[in-house]
């Protein structure tokens, strides 16, 4: 049997909302026209409806090209996650301030959730949750927050402190060969709790696909590594993958990854690897 009961739907849930099982990062962006063209084709085939930004990546360019494609495809196309650095929580002024540029370079008046890039060293977890919470919530900016490379003790005591809104999601670092701990310490948890995992790097920028296991069931099972790999992590309750891509071919890969599933075999073969 599989660690975690197989997942057969390609819809997860976030809060009260769904969203794809794939959505799509917007990190290291070499040509802002190919993204564009790539994210604006993922929403288009409905198969994708959610993207992950961050005001830090590009410092700030890359929320500015996720700002484009949603003028392009339709703001309610697109459930829109990003991310506040950890220092911006020092002070009231300054995160409402951080966020509200966010969402200028987003061209939007709300995003969906908005996430704490990583914890604040020095500040305990549960004031910065609860800094978040007033501002973000309180505000109107977010319909939803959450944390991002919160471990499942920073979890934990997030989970503890809103006053009302939840944190529903932790976005973290994981694929087939980054797995272990997030398996055996934070999914646990996340289930218990109603909090969605989105799996970042989950592709390790493409490593995945040497993997001679990975190639191997991918040969069997008749798609390619890059779709194993992905399949692996959707198949996951409640887990989200977020791989980048600004390549169409890529795209059209990593879109394949879905509607279908691996076996329980193959995805025991596959908890065999990786640390
Ligand atoms: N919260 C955090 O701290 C954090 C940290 C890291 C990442 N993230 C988020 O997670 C997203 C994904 O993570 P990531 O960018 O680190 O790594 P990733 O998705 O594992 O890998 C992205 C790399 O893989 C390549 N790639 C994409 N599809 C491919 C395919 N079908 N075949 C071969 N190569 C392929 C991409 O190049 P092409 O563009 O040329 O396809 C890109 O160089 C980020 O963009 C970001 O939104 C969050």
């Amino acid at each position: 049997m599989p660690l975690f009961p197989v997942d057969n739907g390609d819809r997860k849930p976030i809060g009260g909302d769904t969203v794809s099982a794939i959505g799509l990062g917007t990190w290291a962006i070499r040509n802002p026209r190919r993204a564009f063209e790539a994210l604006v084709e993922a929403i288009e085939t409905g198969l994708v409806d959610n993207i992950d930004t961050a005001e830090m990546y590009g410092e700030g360019t890359a929320e500015e090209l996720v700002g484009e494609v949603l003028r392009k495809v339709g703001r309610e196309r697109v459930f829109v996650t990003t991310k506040v650095l950890p220092w911006r929580l020092r002070s009231f002024e300054e995160l409402e301030k951080a966020i509200r540029a966010s969402l200028r370079r987003l061209g939007v008046e709300t995003v969906d959730l908005i996430l704490i890039h990583w914890p604040l060293e020095g500040m305990p977890v549960s004031e910065q949750v609860r800094r978040l919470e007033k501002i973000a919530i309180g505000k109107g900016y977010a319909r939803y927050i959450g944390v991002s490379n919160f471990d499942d003790r920073e979890l934990e005591e997030a989970l503890h402190a809103t006053a009302s809104a939840e944190i529903v999601v932790d976005q973290v670092h994981y694929s087939v060969l980054h797995r272990r701990w997030v398996e055996e310490k934070l999914l646990p948890l996340a289930l218990r709790n109603n909090v969605t995992i989105q799996a970042y790097t989950p592709l390790e920028r493409g490593r995945v696909a040497e993997h001679p296991v990975v190639r191997r069931i991918a040969e069997r099972v008749g798609r390619t590594p890059i779709q194993v790999a992905l399949n692996y992590l959707i198949s996951r309750p409640r887990v989200v993958a977020i791989p980048k891509t600004e390549n169409r071919e890529h795209l059209r890969e990593i879109l394949g990854a879905m509607g279908w599933r691996l076996t329980e075999d193959a995805i025991e073969e596959l908890e065999r690897i990786g640390e």
